[in-house]
């Protein structure tokens, strides 16, 4: 499972389960991997069919999870919900592989985490439904084929550079989810409150939308410590004023920096002279795991401009100087790259 920034309030299961939308319907923006997908849906019903294999990929938080179970109960299917690290055995993938009925999805979530042995099973599953086990050891080892139901494999992954090609080329379709402009994510905030029972204007969604890193999860997080902080502050009543204050509360600024972002950009230009420092480096700098970095702040920081991937390594644009309220050192690119 992926974390939220380090400071952001941690999910309430609870909370966080009752917020996911259940239908497309009720799922905000993402208009395109939407569109498609609704498209695949009633095409595939029409037909009386199962739905194609899709890979969903994108940052954590943006609803790749929310998808899959949307599809399943769009489809009017049932879902099974693994993930990479979890399926150790070709004897583990059989077990969840021989429980589905036909048109079942199973989800596996870091999907680029399977390891190597496991996709060389998954690839007949996909494509001809047959699964191919050694059973036993030594001399009794003898292959067994077990006949699939046609089901669907949905995969989720942070990660789409990790997956290898041969598995990516399975997935009759591959979407992209980003990161939300904040209207989305007001409304998203909105939607919430109102399924909390909590009154809150557009002005005040909009004060935690623009401090979400375009992120549903850490919208519907941050909207919680601000129901919170009313609650104990103001009898509950939520303005604007109100939850800007309990968002500088948890040192989130305007633009949705949060303190790991300050110190990775601190560290980036005081430490090493605004780079390019390599990952790994950067990392120990901070006191955090270099793919918790990678997945988690840098696509943002990268996103908004602060900072870029080089071959060298990362280097600190002229906007990170800015909000650390330092000039930029003469000939720093100040142009944002797209990744
Ligand atoms: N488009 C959306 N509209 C409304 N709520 C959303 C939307 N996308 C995500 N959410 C909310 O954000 C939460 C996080 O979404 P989800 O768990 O699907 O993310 P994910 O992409 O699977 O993340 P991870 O990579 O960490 O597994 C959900 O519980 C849901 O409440
Ligand atoms: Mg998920």
């Amino acid at each position: 499972m992926k974390t939220a920034p380090s400071e952001t309030p941690l999910p309430d299961k609870a909370f966080d389960v009752s917020l996911r939308p259940p239908a497309f319907s009720e799922f905000q923006g993402q208009e395109k991997v939407r569109a498609r997908l609704e498209l695949m849906v009633s095409a595939a019903k029409g037909r009386g069919d199962t739905l194609e294999h899709i890979l969903l990929c994108g940052p954590p938080g943006l609803g790749k999870t929310t998808l899959a179970h949307i599809l399943s109960n769009a489809m009017g299917v049932n879902i099974r919900n693994t993930s990479g690290p979890m399926i150790e055995k070709a004897g583990d993938l059989a077990g969840l592989l021989t429980t589905l009925d036909r048109g079942d999805i199973l989800f596996i979530d870091e999907i680029h985490r399977l390891q190597p042995a496991i996709e060389e099973y998954l690839y007949p599953a996909m494509e001809d439904f047959r699964l191919d086990i050694i059973i036993d050891q030594g001399p009794n080892a003898r292959s067994v084929r077990l006949n699939l139901p046609k089901f669907t494999l949905v995969g989720a992954t942070t990660r789409a550079g990790m997956l290898s090609a041969p598995l990516r080329s399975r997935f009759g379709m591959v979407s992209r989810l980003d990161y939300y402009p904040a209207d989305e994510l007001a409304s998203i905030v909105l939607r919430s409150a109102g399924l909390l029972d909590l009154q809150l204007d557009h002005p005040s969604a909009m004060e935690i939308a623009t401090r979400s890193r375009g992120t549903p999860r850490i919208a519907n997080n941050l909207l919680r410590w601000v129901r919170d902080y009313a609650q104990v502050r103001a009898k509950g009543i939520v303005t604007p004023e109100l939850a800007n204050a309990a968002l500088t509360m948890l040192e989130i600024d305007r633009d949705g920096i949060d303190e790991m972002d300050r110190r990775i950009l601190e560290t980036l230009i005081h430490k090493f002279g605004g780079g390019p420092v390599g990952i790994q480096s950067l990392a120990v700098a901070v006191g955090e795991e270099g793919g918790t970095l990678e997945e988690v702040h840098e696509p943002f920081l990268i996103m908004q401009g602060y900072l870029k991937r080089t071959p060298q390594g990362r280097v600190a644009l002229g906007k990170a100087y800015f909000k650390l309220g330092l000039t930029p050192p003469a000939g720093r690119s100040e142009q944002p790259e797209l990744f």
